[in-house]
């Protein structure tokens, strides 16, 4: 079997502190601090504790050149064996091929390597952020005071600055009202279908192609709404269609083209508790008449921004413009929206069959009726939204 070390792996020296109940009989403070080496490779999702000695040997191999497994002594062939199960070093056997295919895929996508470590392992599967809330009580924001004291102010003084110009306000058009009425939904109303029309006015406003440049038969760029890193636009729009006035509830990716949804297969769990699932509990969210799952092509923007240390801030950043326009489109329409990253990628990605290192989950936002009353937080102190 051959074997090469995987293309992106990083080495923490990480220390870990317990108590030890023998530490503190023996007269200590029954503190005690283990240091360890992590191994961080964005392609397993995981990370990985190694003792000194798998460093070591990890360290020698090469992420380029291939080696015969069987010319390690025995003793460091276990070691490696080891490696190559977790998936930080691969092999070209069918047994491994999980991994090598992910390394590959790494690889070949043109990610900058700390960009990968960021997208790779920060990803949630199983997380429950509302219950981490409540468990470390910070659900409000007085909550947030008494735990974590007061948070840097909502406005700076610059001291190098000299005299300050007032700036003249301007006189509100409706575009200025606009504005002011967008207000995060955490309340949509259950008992109101979406129509099909506005559903695809919103997507045709924030999602589709308004014109295709084609410069070659097989290089073609789109114009959209919002702006986009070497006009390259990356970012799919995969959507949970909860409600809405003539579509299947389901999954579909939207083709922003053709200005067409294209239904996919359901999802192994009940629609609706993939939508929670999605949005790490967040009921609130949940309620979304449609989902939208922001999942950039990360290859399209790399096959330009080759390992570019600013690539990935380019997409992110991307998919906030998209997430504004959405929320514009909706108040425009009399509809409500939301962004959250607070999302169990690991979900999305799999319902929708993505492979997270060429295309995969960044964010979710959603849109819908807002609910008659308010029954979960929302920040509308001029009673824009909210009329008392
Ligand atoms: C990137 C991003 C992530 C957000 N994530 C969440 C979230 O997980 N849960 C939530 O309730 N609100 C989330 N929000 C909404 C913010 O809480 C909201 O924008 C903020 O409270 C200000 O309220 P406003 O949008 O109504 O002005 C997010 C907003 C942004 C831009």
């Amino acid at each position: 079997m051959r074997i090469r070390r995987c293309g992106v792996v990083y080495l923490e020296p990480r220390e870990s502190v317990r108590f030890d109940l023998a530490n503190l009989l023996e007269g200590g403070n029954g503190v005690v601090r283990d240091m360890g080496w992590i191994a961080l490779a964005p392609h397993t999702g995981r990370e990985h504790s190694l003792d000194p000695k798998e460093c070591k040997l990890f360290g020698q191999l090469s992420p380029q050149k291939w080696v015969e497994l069987e010319t390690f002594p025995d003793e460091s062939q276990l070691a490696l064996a080891r490696l190559v199960h977790a998936g930080l070093v691969v092999a070209d056997d069918p047994a491994h091929a999980y991994y090598l295919r992910q390394d590959d895929a790494l690889r070949s996508a043109h990610w900058h390597p700390l960009s990968a470590l960021v997208h790779g392992l920060t990803r949630w599967s199983e997380t429950d952020s509302v219950a981490a809330m409540r468990k470390g009580g910070t659900e409000t924001a007085a909550e947030l005071r008494a735990q974590l004291g007061p948070p840097p102010p909502e406005r700076i003084a610059h001291e190098m600055a000299g005299e300050s110009i007032s700036l003249p306000r301007s006189n509100h058009v409706d575009f200025d009202r606009l504005l002011r009425r967008r207000t995060t939904c955490r309340n949509f109303d259950l008992n109101r279908t979406v129509p099909l029309e506005l559903t695809a006015q919103l997507l045709e406003r924030v999602f589709s192609a308004h014109a295709s440049v084609r410069v070659t038969e097989d290089t073609v760029f789109l114009k959209k709404s919002s702006p986009s890193g070497g006009g390259l636009h990356p970012v799919e729009a995969y959507l949970l269609i909860r409600d809405v006035a003539g579509v299947q509830p389901g999954l579909y990716h939207y083709d922003p083209v053709a200005h067409a949804l294209r239904h996919l297969p359901d999802p192994v769990v009940p629609l609706q508790e993939l939508m929670l699932r999605a949005v790490a509990a967040q009921d609130w969210f949940a309620d979304a008449h449609v989902m939208v799952v922001m999942a950039p092509r990360y290859a399209r923007n790399f096959w330009k921004y080759r390992q570019h240390p600013k690539a990935y801030r380019a997409v992110l950043l991307e998919a906030g413009h998209l997430s504004q326009t959405l929320y514009l489109s909706a108040t425009e329409a009399g509809l409500a929206a939301y962004v959250t990253c607070a999302i169990n990628e690991t979900w999305l990605d799999e319902a929708f069959g993505l492979d997270s290192m060429n295309e995969g989950a960044l964010a979710v936002c959603g849109f819908g009726w807002r609910a008659p009353a308010m029954e979960t937080m929302e920040l509308d102190p001029l009673g824009e939204v909210w009329k008392s």
